[in-house]
């Protein structure tokens, strides 16, 4: 209005005035141009929301915590994630497999690399539960979601959590030793340690609880009596070793049960008591039924282990991802809800581990090909339990 006043006054004529017609039309929709350019970037925008959740994903970035506390991160976890997740996205799937070797650092960047290729789904057993969030809140502000796989992931943005009943694999090695500590106490010597794998990790926590719940009546009652108990950071077998060592040094060997929450501790444990002469003395208990578990099994060193049954739970999350991908509802894929520490409920996949024994290794872990007996009857006289 001031441009047209000005020019009005000082410019008279008609040409003058269609000029500034002209301008002012131009000037109209000239105001409508960036509007214009802003309603690309919403439209370009409205595209990426389209995408986003996982709709139409086929590049997932699949991230393990490390390969030094058990060996089914990278022989079973890796290979069997990447396998159910090729299958069931088909010939376009991309994944981005990473492992963090026991540092959240390395997990972070592992994960911001992944968005950067634009890994639209990310797939993370968590290296530790609470310093993931950090990936999960990265992933959310991106529009891709996270599953947690195996390990709960502290954040409330989570898409999915998939893993097995893990309270219930605690209890299963409680209910053994509630079962069996008889065969290996005598008056007066019931003496039990425990060590537990890392606080940092949520399942830790669980399994804990699991034994605690079928053994704690025993340490009530003093059928049993607790000697020892530790938590061990990154579950590292070393430090499991040096646990044990402590434990037997302080009560003077006389340590009847030996908890141990993994395969890879008992191991170490076996170790310890090995230096001491009471291998097969000892109630030795563990979990993910590995070659070396089995194998301490049949030898007698070792009396149990959890099997859960890993391909089970990387097709679990496969056909998340699909669902996510096609955009379908997941319910009948889902089985459960599990809260994080804020008391969010998140949908959940809980497969049921099995305890397994020198009773049933034939039926369960050779008879589903999840160890072979060349792997862990090396040195096992033959005809040992029906399996070698
Ligand atoms: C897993 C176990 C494993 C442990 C150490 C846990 O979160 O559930 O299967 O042995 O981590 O890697």
């Amino acid at each position: 209005m001031n441009v047209f006043s000005r020019r009005g006054k000082g410019l008279a004529t008609m040409a003058s005035l269609a000029l500034l017609i002209v301008l002012l039309a131009a000037c109209g929709a000239g105001g409508g141009a960036p509007a214009g350019g802003g309603s690309t970037g919403s439209s370009s925008s409205g595209g990426s929301t389209g995408a986003a959740n996982g709709k139409g994903c086929t590049k997932v970035g699949v991230l393990m915590p490390d390969s030094a506390s058990s060996d089914r991160w990278e022989s079973k976890d890796h290979p069997l994630l990447v396998k159910s997740i090729s299958a069931v996205l088909g010939t376009t799937v991309h994944v981005d497999y990473d492992n963090a070797q026991g540092n959240s650092a390395t997990q972070l960047s592992q994960a911001e690399a992944d968005l950067t290729k634009g890994d639209c789904i990310l797939v993370v057993a968590a290296n530790d539960s609470g310093e993931a969030a950090a990936i999960v809140a990265k992933a959310h502000a991106q529009n891709v979601p996270v599953i947690a796989y195996d390990r709960l992931i502290q954040s409330k943005d989570l898409a999915y959590y998939v893993s097995f009943d893990n309270v219930k694999v605690g209890e299963l090695q409680g209910q053994y030793i509630a079962d069996h500590y008889k065969e290996f106490v005598s008056s007066g010597h019931s003496n039990v340690s425990l060590i537990n794998g890392s606080q940092t990790d949520n399942n830790a926590l669980l399994f804990s609880k699991g034994v605690h719940n079928k053994i704690d009546p025993l340490f009530s009652s003093k059928a049993l009596k607790k000697v020892y108990e530790q938590f061990t950071p990154n579950w590292t077998p070393a430090t499991a070793q040096t646990e044990m060592e402590a434990a037997l040094t302080a009560n003077h060997n006389d340590i009847q049960i030996a908890y141990a929450a993994n395969d890879d501790m008992a191991n170490a444990s076996i170790a310890a008591l090995k230096a001491q002469h009471l291998n097969g003395k000892v109630l030795v208990t563990g979990q993910d039924a590995t070659g070396t578990g089995i194998h301490n099994i049949l030898a007698g060193d070792q009396a149990m282990t959890a099997y859960k049954a890993i391909a089970k739970e990387a097709q679990a999350t496969a056909d998340l991802v699909k669902a996510l991908s096609q955009s379908t509802d997941p319910a009948s894929l889902i089985n459960g809800s599990v809260e994080t520490s804020d008391g969010t409920a998140i949908k959940s996949v809980l497969e049921t581990p099995v305890a397994v024994d020198k009773t049933n290794i034939a039926t369960t872990v050779i008879a589903d090909g999840y160890v072979t007996k060349a792997e862990v009857c090396q040195g096992i006289p033959a005809g040992t339990d029906g399996v070698c």
